[in-house]
């Protein structure tokens, strides 16, 4: 990446130092609020260790969920615990994100120690990137370190004010490990991708997925589309898609997409369809000129299956965002499962393949190939931003590497 990363930091600019470390532990919680999925924390690790075992005194903070203000249910607590058990030895928790009790925390601090703060959402200035909140937080340390890719694409006060504010102070502003890695997987795929380039996107809406298209298609030689986003496209090949989700406001650009992209895009030939999306929906495989007016559209079929894994064979990357069904419910899981599977023997045969966050990344869990693909990404909304050609602002905030222009 363009932006400085800790490698950056001399060793003796790390060992003493207060360093506020940005990092995205926005992670699933249970009901009893355990964490379901901590890969989050785990792909933050590196980062943590790193400036630990140089002595660094870091001061980590993340939002978690999108809490109106204070509340319990969004306490940070929980995953304080949690990395203590991952670290092996006792991570400290401040109930407070900035203020005394803060600061006092943060003094406390000996080298090699690490608090976590509570949750930078409990602050109305986070998402307003209040200058403010970002002086107060800028003044807990002396340099900040951004490993929260899955957080760049947002300009809040934890991501942005606060290194803008150390920055003019003349203080460091890095990114960590983990940014490093998914920027280095992304844009390579948008700026010298090994040929074949197959781009293959999915989930429930073109409407957020249009620049994505529009950024992909003069990149790509094939772009894949799968999930409910294609049945707007099938709307706007004049199919009869039943009472499935579409994007009435949005056929007209599909139809436009498509007459631009010729034979570039590959959408589904067949579908599984059901009166209903339910976990216990009769389902059947139509032809995509089949759908009946009273079915939904709620997987791709086994026609399409091949199709997709035809497409991609012999592809030397491959990225894939979002899935090609309602995966969460058995009878339309199937699509998405054997995408998966293509897309990680792209990587048996050398390929590079790079996964989206999200439910991408759960649905390559759930196929068992997560460890086959070259890149899973931590960030949804960031790893489709950046992929639309949006610069991050998370990362525009850091200091630039010597002889970098952006
Ligand atoms: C995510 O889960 O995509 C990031 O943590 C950002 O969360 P947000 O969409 O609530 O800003």
């Amino acid at each position: 990446m363009q932006a400085k990363t800790v490698v950056d930091l001399p060793d003796h600019r790390i060992s003493g130092s207060r360093i506020l470390v940005r990092v995205d532990f926005n992670v699933p919680l249970d009901p009893d609020r355990r964490i379901t999925d901590d890969i989050r924390i785990v792909r933050a690790l590196p980062t943590l260790s790193y400036l630990l075992e140089r002595g660094g005194r870091l001061i980590v903070t993340s939002h978690l969920a999108r809490p109106k203000g204070v509340d319990p249910a969004f306490s940070l607590r929980p995953v304080a615990e949690h990395l203590s058990g991952l670290l092996d030895f006792p991570v400290r928790f401040c109930p407070e994100l900035v203020g005394p009790v803060a600061q006092k925390a943060v003094n406390d601090l000996d080298d090699g120690q690490l608090l976590l703060l509570e949750n930078t959402r409990f602050h109305e200035g986070e998402k307003k990137n209040d200058p403010e909140l970002s002086r107060e937080l800028a003044d807990l340390c002396d340099l900040f370190v951004n490993d929260a890719f899955g957080s760049a694409h947002r300009a809040h006060a934890s991501t942005v004010g606060a290194a803008e504010v150390l920055r003019e102070r003349g203080r460091e502003a890095v990114g960590g490990f983990l940014m490093e890695k998914e920027l280095r997987y992304l844009g390579m795929a948008l700026e010298a991708p090994d040929r074949p380039f197959a781009a293959v996107l999915g989930g429930a809406k073109i409407s957020g997925k249009i620049e994505v298209i529009q950024s992909l298609l003069p990149k790509v030689d094939r772009l894949i589309i799968g999930g409910a986003m294609a049945n707007t496209f099938f709307k706007a090949l004049g199919l009869e898609t039943g009472k499935s989700l579409v994007e009435e406001e949005r056929v007209e650009l599909a139809r436009e997409t498509l007459e631009e992209a010729g034979e570039k895009i590959l959408l589904p030939v067949d579908c599984v369809v059901a009166p209903e999306i339910s976990a216990g929906a009769p389902t059947r495989e139509a032809e995509r000129a089949a759908v009946e007016p009273e079915e939904m559209i709620g997987d791709i079929g086994k026609g399409s299956r091949a199709l997709f894994a035809d497409a991609l064979a012999g592809a030397g990357t491959v990225v894939w965002n979002g899935p090609m069904g309602v995966f969460e419910m058995p009878p339309f899981a199937g699509g998405t499962l054997a995408l998966a599977e293509a897309v990680a023997v792209v990587s048996d045969h050398g390929g590079t393949t790079i996964v989206g966050g999200g439910d991408s990344a759960s649905a390559a869990e759930q196929a068992g190939v997560a460890d086959r693909l070259s890149h899973v990404s931590t960030g949804g909304g960031a790893s489709l931003e950046f992929l639309s050609g949006a610069v991050l602002p998370g990362v525009a905030a850091l200091d630039k590497k010597e002889g970098s222009s952006s």
